[in-house]
């Protein structure tokens, strides 16, 4: 695999703790997931740290707005050279639209990954806000409008990889989180995959969170994961 797969999501809000796992893991692994919790505290002084070890970030900010303020909202995150950054693929095919044209105007430009529907809903989730199941019906014609709508990929959980790779191709990039190695608690992750099953399934990047922040020693778990991958 030519590309490192391994992207770590850094979930905490101790400033010490987050430095250490950069500091450790920004040789080993291929990004970090700085979602809102961590974003929302440390801002992009955040971001920068991860960029001055070294490393790449996701920011998993889950875009959903009107298209200008999403466009908008892109152009800075590109502008910071961030190297993924995500929105609601239910913001519509306009506002898909506008934010892939913003950031192709752009160099470097962040891969823009469109999230679908969230693994917490399940089919009377979506029903009761007023969207006809099944979930998995949903999260493919939901990648595809992604697709259509210049979006380089979707965040999708393992079991949606294989569909999603069969229907839109290889190219279309695919990041999993809900990803364990062998072995590791499911904490409240319910339908999860090992490294391998994902990449196997189709995902190009997967997120692991606790498995490895939470271990003794974060660098031998990433370096295990990668391994398991080789
Ligand atoms: O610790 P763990 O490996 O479960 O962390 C997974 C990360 O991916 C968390 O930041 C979680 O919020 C995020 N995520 C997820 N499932 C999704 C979307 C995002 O677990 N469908």
């Amino acid at each position: 695999m030519k590309t490192n797969p391994l992207i770590v999501a850094l979930d905490t809000g101790d400033k010490e703790v987050l430095q250490a796992l950069v500091e450790h893991l920004a040789p080993v692994v291929g990004a970090f997931k700085v979602g809102a919790y961590p974003f929302l505290l440390f801002g992009w002084d955040l971001v920068d740290y991860v960029h001055s070890r070294g490393s790449r970030v996701f920011l998993d900010l889950k875009l959903h707005d009107i298209p200008t303020t999403v466009a908008n909202a892109i152009e800075v995150v590109a502008r910071r050279r961030v190297f993924m950054v995500n929105l609601h693929t239910l913001g519509g095919r306009e506002m898909m639209e506008r934010a892939s044209q913003v950031a192709r105007e752009l160099s470097p430009r962040p891969l823009l990954l469109g999230v679908t529907v969230l693994t917490s809903m399940e089919t009377e989730d979506l029903e009761e806000v007023g969207i006809q199941g099944p979930v998995e019906r949903r999260v493919l014609d939901l990648a595809r409008l992604a697709q259509q709508s210049g979006l380089d990929g979707v965040v999708a959980s393992p079991q949606e990889a294989k569909a999603i790779k069969e229907a839109l191709g290889k190219e279309f990039v695919i990041v999993t989180p809900g990803v364990r190695p062998p072995g590791s608690p499911l904490h409240d992750q319910k339908r999860v995959a090992t490294p391998r099953e994902a990449v196997v399934a189709g995902a190009h990047y997967i997120v692991v969170g606790r498995p490895i922040c939470q271990a003794p020693n974060p660098a031998a778990v990433a370096r295990e994961i990668l391994e398991e991958l080789r």
